[in-house]
């Protein structure tokens, strides 16, 4: 794992990235200053054109910044001589589309950023083995991409960006082609590596339900940051604006609406007044 400096794994400064000709130039990323620290969960939310791929580009070293400053993992990209190798070694990557070789099966998908590695191919088949254990894939090493669900082929990608043991990892829309359910167990998947390894993971995401997974919400318009919160207080936002509700309001007065009271809630009513009081 590379160094990382003061526990960032990123820190930017009035990143600017410009694209187009100078005639029709697009400032896709428009003074970008933000920090994420090692083992943190974020989720870049924001709406189409915004600026989110950009950003997750110029973190994982993709392509450089028009000015401003990135550090990743402790060292400033442009100064890095070799990006391909920094790239490989820093960041592991998981894309909407989950980009797996179709003729090699899931065990070979996970072994292809290991070739760098002055490794044996026995260690080598060992790691890739022990990642698809990781995500769950034990009884599908050997599969093609064609024959997995598309939750499966994620899981693959996930194993396959965990390879090099990266400092962070940057998933750009990973459950954009999921169902509900397999978009949860993605989730729950990279949680708990999180959790685990301690990786540090960058989701960007359109779904809020995948956002309120995370540790945090930076939101991103107009090529600039437009919120960056702690789900803590997404989640205190979310019960202010429930108790102005007309049930919220019931219920910070301790009274259960006749309607629903077969739902329960007499039970609960009175925790949830404290609750709603409090706040
Ligand atoms: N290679 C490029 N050349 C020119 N313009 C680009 C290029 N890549 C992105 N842009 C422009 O930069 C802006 C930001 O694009 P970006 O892909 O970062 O948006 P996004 O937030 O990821 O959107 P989406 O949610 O649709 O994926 C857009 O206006 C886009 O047209
Ligand atoms: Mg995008």
């Amino acid at each position: 794992m590379t160094n990382t400096n003061n526990n960032l794994v990123v820190e930017t400064e009035n990143l600017i990235k410009l694209y187009g000709d100078g005639i029709e130039t697009v400032r896709a990323l428009n003074g970008v200053s933000f920090s994420i620290r090692a083992g943190e969960f974020v989720a870049v939310m924001g709406p189409s054109g915004s600026g989110k791929s950009t950003l997750l580009n110029m973190l994982g070293a993709l392509d450089l910044p028009s000015s401003g400053m990135c550090k990743v993992a402790g060292q400033e990209l442009a100064h890095v001589k070799d990006l391909d190798r920094f790239r490989s070694k820093t960041v592991g990557f998981v894309f909407q589309l989950h980009n797996l070789i179709p003729t090699l099966n899931a065990i070979e998908n996970v072994e292809v950023p290991l070739q760098e590695e002055k490794m044996s191919d026995a260690a080598r088949h060992a790691r890739a083995d022990a990642l698809l254990n990781l995500v769950n894939l034990s009884d599908r090493k050997h599969f093609f991409p064609a024959q997995l669900s598309g939750g499966q082929r994620q899981r693959v990608a996930i194993a396959r960006a965990l390879a090099n043991q990266p400092a962070m990892v940057l998933a750009d829309e990973p459950t954009g082609n999921l169902d509900s359910k397999s978009t949860a167990e993605i989730m729950e998947l990279m949680r708990r590596i999180n959790r685990e390894q301690g990786t540090t993971f960058i989701v960007v995401t359109h779904n809020p339900a995948v956002a309120r997974a995370a540790d945090r919400i930076v939101t991103v318009r107009d090529g600039k940051i437009l919120r960056d919160e702690k789900i803590e207080s997404v989640y205190l936002e979310d019960l202010k604006e429930f108790k102005e509700t007309a049930l919220g309001l019931a219920l910070t007065e301790g009274n259960v609406p006749e309607e629903i009271r077969h739902l329960g809630l007499d039970g609960v009513a009175a925790p949830l007044r404290d609750v709603l009081k409090k706040i």
